[in-house]
């Protein structure tokens, strides 16, 4: 099959791949450029394991094909800790314990700062529903939300 070449910025950095028409940018991210953080639950937009930043959007990069990336600016949890140092989200991760198998965590954590940079002060309730769509069947949910709510406490404190 004729494959099609895609220019598109992930992290900060211009990145070219060709693909198939019919790959998901799920499957360009980690089958073409090795970049497995996002990981596959259900491929089927339901678990938000996959979740990334598609032109300042959260989207599930399953639901999304390779070829829409064309010219667009991605962020995936491989570009949110800077060099060796872990963002706040991902420390507060940690140290609540707020994972266990970890396929979930990924995308928690993508899409945990986008609510940050959407609402700096969320509500724990407000944090729960905009994480609605991040299935976790590990947790139990609590630990997250505790490492959620205390990341925006950091965070507005300018860390
Ligand atoms: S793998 Fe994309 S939403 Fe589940
Ligand atoms: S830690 Fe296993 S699914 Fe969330």
């Amino acid at each position: 099959m004729s494959q099609v070449q895609v220019t598109t910025t992930i992290n900060g950095d211009p990145v070219e791949y060709a693909c198939e028409t019919e790959d998901t940018l799920l499957d360009v991210l980690r089958d073409r450029l090795g970049m497995t953080g996002s990981k596959e639950g259900c491929g089927s937009g339901d678990c938000g394991a996959c979740s990334v930043m598609l032109d300042g959007a959260l989207v599930c990069s399953c639901l999304v094909l390779g070829v829409e990336a064309e010219g667009s600016q991605i962020e995936t949890v491989e570009g949110i800790a800077h060099q060796d140092k872990l963002h706040v989200i991902q420390e507060k991760f940690l140290e609540h314990a707020a994972l266990q198998c970890g396929i979930c965590t990924p995308g928690l954590i993508v899409s945990t700062k986008a609510l940050l940079e959407e609402n700096p002060h969320p509500t724990e309730e407000e944090a729960r529903y905009y994480l609605a769509g991040n299935l976790c069947r590990c947790t139990g949910y609590d630990k997250i939300i505790k490492a959620v709510m205390d990341a925006a406490d950091v965070m507005r404190q300018g860390a």
